[in-house]
């Protein structure tokens, strides 16, 4: 029996999906996306995210799958398949970044682990100095390890039995959660000032390019692509999936609980008068502003505190194993290990690569400016152009169980010619801005 043969398969098409957009949904859409929009003009971020989401986001997603599904193959293998050897650095990027977004992003799953917790006696007099002692130190070490644990727990229980259940069981607690918060938010006196910001633009913020450069390594960063893991998920797909029917189910819906998200926190920063703190501090906004409104509601607030942080858990534990099962499944077809194998040492070395961002948040902002704005963008125009010129018949591929779609075309020419000139502009913006985040950190 041949790898390919033997490779697992998703158990439904709900379970493709939900793991799909499970992984899409996470700590990006909320605490990366609200403090984004809040830095870059609102609504006109809003609005440039959305175009890139559509069409920069979405081919680029329809491309990691067609090579997925195409090759059943993690993505070192999948590259070797459709491009031969000279492509396989690309796929070892692909894991690179994998190790290092999840060892930062482990660390702020493992706060909001604690938050959450924390959500249940209230969060305390003081949620600055609570942010303070809890992002950084021993502590989060602890809880980044105890959530690397969980991730790994679930990443050995394979596709169907691990990830596919655990995101048919969480994903709906999710979606549940976050739309009652955000009806919660809508009675709250004060909160209209609140979407007045959020939804209100300065647009001329649109010409200015480090905009630019943070809505698109966001639509990046939040559609879980430029990595691979996409094209992960899909190596698990059978041939009768729509592909461009699933790009565009996880694209709307990952935008959509984003959006959401924002009429869920601006709301609430407003009606507390907290603005002050979201421009104050970039990685901790969210973890400061919200306790400090939750500690102002009393007892509601511990209600509304601790449902919220549980949502970002889930969201975060859903994505997390995405993040994982990219190096593992390349451990596996790489290595001939095992997957239980596999799973404890990638998640050991995750860990291990994690502590010093556990231990000052400084490294762990500089970590997500390196991986997500550079090697995310650099992995999306390497796979564009690969899908775009050098796959022999990619419309052969995605047009499999889509039969009829008549702008494949189109996208070919958008992976040709758009995705690379505008990433490659963004690019630029972000390894200078990368440059001077590096400078600043050396002083
Ligand atoms: N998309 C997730 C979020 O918004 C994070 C994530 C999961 C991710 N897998 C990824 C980001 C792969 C980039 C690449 O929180």
């Amino acid at each position: 029996m041949s790898a390919s043969e033997s490779r697992e398969q998703w158990g439904s098409r709900s379970g493709f999906l939900l793991a799909a957009v499970g992984s899409a949904v996470g700590l990006g859409n909320m605490w990366r996306f609200s403090y984004l929009a809040a830095e870059n003009g609102g609504a006109a971020f809003v609005l440039l995210y959305l175009i890139l989401t559509l069409f920069v986001g979405l081919p680029v997603m329809l491309a990691e799958l067609a090579v997925g599904r195409g090759s059943g193959k993690s993505p070192v293998a999948a590259l070797a398949h459709f491009g031969g050897a000279a492509w396989k650095p690309l796929g070892w990027l692909f894991v690179a970044s994998g190790l290092l977004i999840l060892s930062y992003y482990s660390v702020i799953a493992g706060w909001t682990v604690r938050y959450a917790l924390a959500g249940l006696v209230g969060f305390g007099g003081d949620a600055a100095g609570y942010f303070g002692e809890v992002s950084k130190g021993w502590d989060a070490v602890a809880w980044h390890l105890a959530f690397m644990a969980l991730t790994v727990w679930v990443v050995a229980g394979g596709i169907k039995g691990g990830i596919e259940k655990l995101a048919l069981v969480l994903m709906p607690v999710l979606f549940a959660l976050v739309v009652l918060l955000a009806i919660y938010a809508a009675t709250l006196e004060g909160g209209a000032e609140g979407y007045r910001y959020y939804l209100s633009a300065d647009f001329s913020a649109i010409w200015d390019r480090k905009v630019l450069s943070e809505a698109a390594g966001q639509a990046f960063f939040s559609l879980s692509l430029g990595m691979g893991a996409m094209l992960t998920f899909a190596s698990y797909l059978h041939r009768g999936h729509h592909l461009p029917n699933e790009s565009l189910i996880i694209g709307v819906s990952d935008f959509a609980v984003a959006f959401i998200a924002g009429l869920v926190v601006f709301p609430l920063i407003f009606a507390f008068g907290l603005q002050s703190l979201v421009s104050g501090s970039t990685v901790g906004a969210l973890f400061i502003t919200l306790p400090t409104a939750f500690n102002a509601m009393g007892s509601a607030g511990m209600v509304v505190g601790t449902l919220f942080f549980a949502a970002l858990v889930v969201g975060a534990l859903t994505s997390a194993v995405s993040l994982l099962e990219v190096v593992v499944s390349s451990a596996i077809d790489s290595l001939g290990w095992p997957r239980k194998r596999a799973a404890l040492a990638a998640g050991g070395l995750i860990a291990a690569l994690g502590i010093p961002a556990a231990l000052d948040t400084d490294v762990l902002g500089l970590m997500d400016q390196i991986a997500g704005n550079v090697f995310l963008v650099l992995g999306g125009l390497f796979l564009a152009i690969f899908v775009g010129w050098v796959m022999d018949d990619p419309i052969a591929q995605v047009s499999e169980g889509a039969a009829g779609v008549r702008w494949f075309k189109l996208w070919r020419a958008l992976l040709r010619y758009v995705v690379p000139v505008l990433l490659a502009f963004v690019l630029v913006g972000s390894l200078q801005a990368t440059f001077e985040a590096v400078r600043a950190f050396m002083e």
